[in-house]
């Protein structure tokens, strides 16, 4: 049985990674690390939470004790870093703790494996993984054409970014000056499942179930490459079994799209589901445009050449279904949504898009 750390299992994607690698991969163990910050719910997890497999740790990535104390208590084969701060918005109003969590976090991670498994440890016939979970944002802003390539330089733009960004360089130097096993995935934009509804696809959702104005950032044209979270679990497991250490690897959907088309299909497949708006009005009529993000970055696409070819890895479920899933589960997901839409969420939505 390998002893699997997971950073961030509570959030949307960890969250999904842990119940899909419980079902699907039985010869690993998982210790969930969570700080449980507004984006993180212990509720996304109450299916699998009695597993023989699964050990929740309420904790902070940058608590160096705590870290290391899992380490030795846990012998960690493996780690898969989720945890981060991740929200765009928030770190323009709010970048101190992107800096935290996603800088220093990483840091104080990075030296407890490099203690457990480089200077304590007996690394012989170990195969230990430091997989560090990043976004394709840390490439910056496309223009009309073209796709970032894992060679592609740095240029991120928002102090989201920048955090990642700064938390892959430290993860390449590890490896590079130490030798720490590490890996590097930098994936597109993910929807699915328990996703957090500050998120374009969720909050319009929400929104349009609610019959609320749907916020639709500058013109609606910024594209995004967007990605089933299966299929960017399946990646990321891909990676862990078969990646070359010290290689990073990019992760797409090879599916772009405008955000005002997004927003579209949504609104149609609810209209579809249940039924026109009061009125016999269409949800697309409560697309609102308001002022643009700040810096808002115009257009990423992914190239998934090297994974493809490499590791053979492509994604399995394409746009259409995957959206027609995804909002068929936020309709039979109701609770989930009231659950966390309530105090510090309505403060958020309040302070964001003011009366709407
Ligand atoms: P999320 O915001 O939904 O979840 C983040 C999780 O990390 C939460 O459970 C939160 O409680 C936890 N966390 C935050 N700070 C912590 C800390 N200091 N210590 C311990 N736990 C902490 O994020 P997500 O969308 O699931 O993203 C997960 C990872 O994937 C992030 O690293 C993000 O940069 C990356 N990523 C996300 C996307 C996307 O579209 N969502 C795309 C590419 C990459
Ligand atoms: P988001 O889901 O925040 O992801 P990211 O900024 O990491 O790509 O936003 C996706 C796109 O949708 C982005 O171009 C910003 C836009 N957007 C809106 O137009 N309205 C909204 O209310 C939100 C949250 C995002």
């Amino acid at each position: 049985m390998k002893q699997v750390l997971i950073t961030g299992g509570c959030g949307f994607i960890g969250s999904n990674f842990v119940r899909h690698t419980l079902e699907h991969y039985k010869e690993y163990r998982l210790i969930n690390l969570d700080k449980l910050t507004y984006a993180g719910n212990p509720g996304n997890l109450t299916d699998i939470e009695n597993s023989p497999r699964y050990r929740f740790v309420k904790g902070d990535i940058c608590d160096a004790d705590l870290v290391r104390k899992i380490f030795a208590e846990e012998k960690i084969d493996a780690v898969v870093h989720f945890a981060a701060e991740s929200h765009v918005d928030r770190s323009i109003t709010g970048p101190a703790e992107f800096i935290r969590t996603n800088i220093l976090g990483t840091f104080t991670l990075l030296e407890a494996a490099r203690e457990a498994w480089l200077k304590n440890g007996d690394s012989t016939g170990k195969e230990y993984r430091f997989l560090h979970v990043s976004t394709d944002e840390v490439y910056g802003s496309l223009g009309e054409t073209g796709a970032f390539q894992e060679t592609t330089p740095y240029d991120p733009r928002s102090p989201y970014s920048a955090s990642k960004a700064s938390s892959d360089h430290l993860v390449s130097a590890y490896f590079h000056t130490y030798g720490l096993p590490t890996l590097i995935t930098n994936c597109s934009n993910n929807y699915g499942p328990y996703q957090f509804p500050e998120k374009l696809i969720p909050l319009v959702i929400n929104n349009a179930l609610q019959g609320k104005a749907l916020p639709v950032y500058g013109d609606g044209k910024n594209v995004r490459d967007w990605l089933y979270v299966i299929d960017h679990c399946e990646a990321i497991l891909t990676v862990l079994h078969k990646g070359k250490t010290g290689e990073t690897y990019n992760i797409g959907g090879n599916s772009e799209k405008q955000n005002i088309e997004i927003v579209s299909t949504i609104c149609d497949i609810l209209d579809e589901k249940v039924g026109l708006l009061p009125g016999e009005k269409a949800r697309r009529s409560l697309v609102t445009y308001v002022k643009d993000r700040a810096g808002h970055d115009r257009r990423y696409a992914i190239d998934a050449t090297k994974i493809r070819t490499e590791l053979g890895w492509t994604p399995q479920v394409n746009f259409a279904e995957g959206m027609r899933k995804t909002v068929e589960w936020y309709l039979d997901h109701q609770a989930w949504i009231a659950s966390v839409t309530t105090g510090a969420y309505r403060e958020y939505y309040e302070k964001m898009y003011g009366g709407r």
